[in-house]
């Protein structure tokens, strides 16, 4: 199948491609019809010509007659689009007959990137950490929906000086007492004592530092230690990300210190390269295009002038990794919008040294703060960051309370669905409240918005697919689907609705913008509502019920399989 769009906009792109070569029709949604081409505006004036006339000629050039009943221009040279009731009556038996609900598989498989998530080890999963956690793992599910090798990297702070500290520490508390507290999770307790020890003890300042030496010449004692620390803490991150129902494993590991002994050779064959400048005695690479606010060239320091490797020489080790080892096409960092300096320095760097070559796409998919109710970063009453871990609880808790409340007020309507169905509401929540907003926008946590189940929230669509599912647990009347036919214009408003996801998930990719997918859900669960109140569905006569079954059905199928793609799960019943 090729849905509607796409089958239009081919048919426009031979048409406008006759005029102009590879000239873009720019195909959207309309007000006024199904959808409008918006390309006839620039083409004009590239060509030199009357816009209307343009459009004009590319409608009378079109040959869609067995995909739309009509075809007008309008306004300054759009071209109006309505698909006819047979075309669109015809796609949704594809679709209801295809497993992947018209969702094409890439032409080119590529092997994908996917740098997310990311925590640092010995210390909190903080709130900050939802977000890449959250949009990395829906670009990884939607990535390898469409076909893509994906290869998802969790690049955790797992290596550098803290830890000379954090290992003594580790020592004076006795490794049992130490690993205790780490795989409890009460890592900012254990971090912060051993910053205090730091702070406050000479000693201990001295022990620390010969510790950073030990750790560097690979001590095995030492190493052991360390090791320790990381397993602790990676068996932590994991009891976060079970809670959370995200996709990774330990075997996406790799961390800082994976590019230990890559990193000599990345400066060498900077050096050699010619591309090293000593500046105040550190080794740097000046990308050409950057520059500080005076306006003079920014170094990016590949090692520091007491010889140590920071986080840039990492990063550059780690480009040069996966596209030469990985092989990978396409390099995804979900980071925060702070680091995009970094990352476009460690990129223009890659690039110069030959690491990075232009096929190769590499991508910063930045994102904002997550604010509190105050529109101020996110904190717990004690000012600290809040742990994440909290988080996903209260957010349960809540979903299972919000749950209890709804059934009383529904007269108990609701079956109490129990603690599966609180941790879906509850969590799936916390997820699509980040999802929903664009990436590169701050947003506020805000527990009541997110739990309400009107809006585009999270149990908005959860409740709308439950709906949609019980729908077919009535037993009174026959629940069995049949062709969709498009008789009354809420019918056909859901039809056009249903084809769109395959372009809504398309647009989702290539902008890297899990929100889109998140308003394309919730407008399909407004346009169904309308639909159910005003069409009855389990009508007597069996080809319209049938029908309506049938658009019914497909909606839920829609609905199940976008939230899953958002990471999200829809339960049955609620
Ligand atoms: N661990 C880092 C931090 O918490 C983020 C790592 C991002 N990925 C990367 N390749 N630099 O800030």
């Amino acid at each position: 199948m090729v849905g509607p769009t796409a089958e239009l906009s081919g048919r426009l792109g031979a048409a406008f491609g006759a005029l102009e070569p590879g000239a873009d029709p720019v195909l959207r949604p309309s007000e006024r019809a199904d959808r409008q081409a918006n390309g006839a505006l620039g083409l004009a004036k590239r060509l030199g010509r009357d816009p209307r006339d343009v459009a004009r000629e590319v409608a009378a050039a079109l040959e869609v007659a067995d995909v739309c009943q009509s075809v007008e221009v309008s306004g300054p040279g759009f071209i109006n689009f309505t698909f006819s009731r047979a075309f669109l009556e015809a796609q949704l038996a594809e679709m209801a007959a295809d497993e992947r609900l018209g969702v094409a598989l890439a032409p080119v498989t590529k092997t994908v990137v996917v740098d997310y998530s990311h925590p640092n080890v010995a210390k909190e999963m903080h709130v900050g950490h939802l977000r890449t956690t959250v949009i990395g793992d829906a670009l990884c599910r939607m990535l390898a929906f469409v076909g893509h090798d994906v290869r998802r990297q969790n690049h955790i702070g797992d290596w550098g000086t803290p830890f000379g500290m954090l290992i003594e520490h580790l020592v004076d508390l006795g490794e049992e007492q130490g690993a205790q507290e780490l795989s409890l999770g009460d890592l900012t307790g254990f971090y912060r004592q051993a910053r205090v020890s730091f702070d406050a003890d000479e000693a201990f300042r001295e022990r620390s530092r010969g510790r950073v030496v030990l750790l560097q010449s690979g001590d095995p004692e030492t190493l052991r230690l360390w090791r320790v620390l990381v397993a602790q803490s990676v068996s932590y991150f994991d009891a976060v990300y079970a809670k959370l129902g995200v996709l990774l494993t330990d075997d996406d590991l790799a961390g800082e210190s994976t590019y230990n002994d890559a990193l000599a050779g990345v400066v060498a064959d900077l050096d050699a390269l010619g591309l090293l400048v000593v500046d105040d005695g550190a080794k740097c690479v000046f990308p050409p295009g950057f520059t500080n606010r005076h306006g003079e060239p920014l170094p990016l320091i590949v090692q520091k002038s007491d010889g140590g490797f920071g986080y840039a020489a990492t990063d550059l080790a780690a480009i040069r990794h996966r596209v030469r080892d990985l092989r990978a096409d396409q390099v995804f960092y979900v980071v925060g919008a702070p680091q995009a300096q970094h990352l476009q320095m460690c990129f223009a760097v890659a690039a110069m040294a030959g690491w990075l070559p232009e096929t190769v796409d590499v991508e910063h998919v930045a994102f904002g703060n997550v604010l509190g109710t105050d529109h101020r970063m996110l904190k717990s009453r004690e000012g600290d960051s809040v742990r994440l871990i909290d988080l996903l609880d209260e957010a349960v808790d809540r979903a299972a309370a919000a749950m209890a409340t709804r059934a009383e007020a529904t007269d108990g309507e609701h079956p109490d669905a129990g603690d599966a169905v609180a941790r879906m509401l509850g969590i799936g929540a916390i997820k699509y409240a980040d999802l929903s907003t664009d990436r590169l926008r701050d947003y506020v946590f805000d527990w009541d918005r997110m739990l309400a189940f009107e809006g585009n929230t999270g149990p908005y669509l959860q409740y709308a697919h439950a709906r949609v599912c019980s729908i077919f647990r009535r037993g009174d009347v026959g629940a069995e689907t049949g062709p969709i036919s498009l008789d009354d214009p809420h019918e056909r408003a859901l039809g056009l609705s249903l084809l769109s996801f395959p372009e809504a998930l398309a647009e989702t990719l290539t902008t890297q913008s899990p929100h889109k997918l998140c308003a394309y859900l919730y407008d399909l669960a407004a346009t169904f509502t309308t639909f159910y109140e005003q069409c009855r569905v389990l009508v007597d006569d069996e080809s319209t019920r049938r029908s309506r079954l049938g658009l019914s059905q497909l909606t839920a199928r829609v609905l199940r399989s976008g939230l899953s793609l958002l990471g999200i799960e829809a339960p049955d019943r609620m």
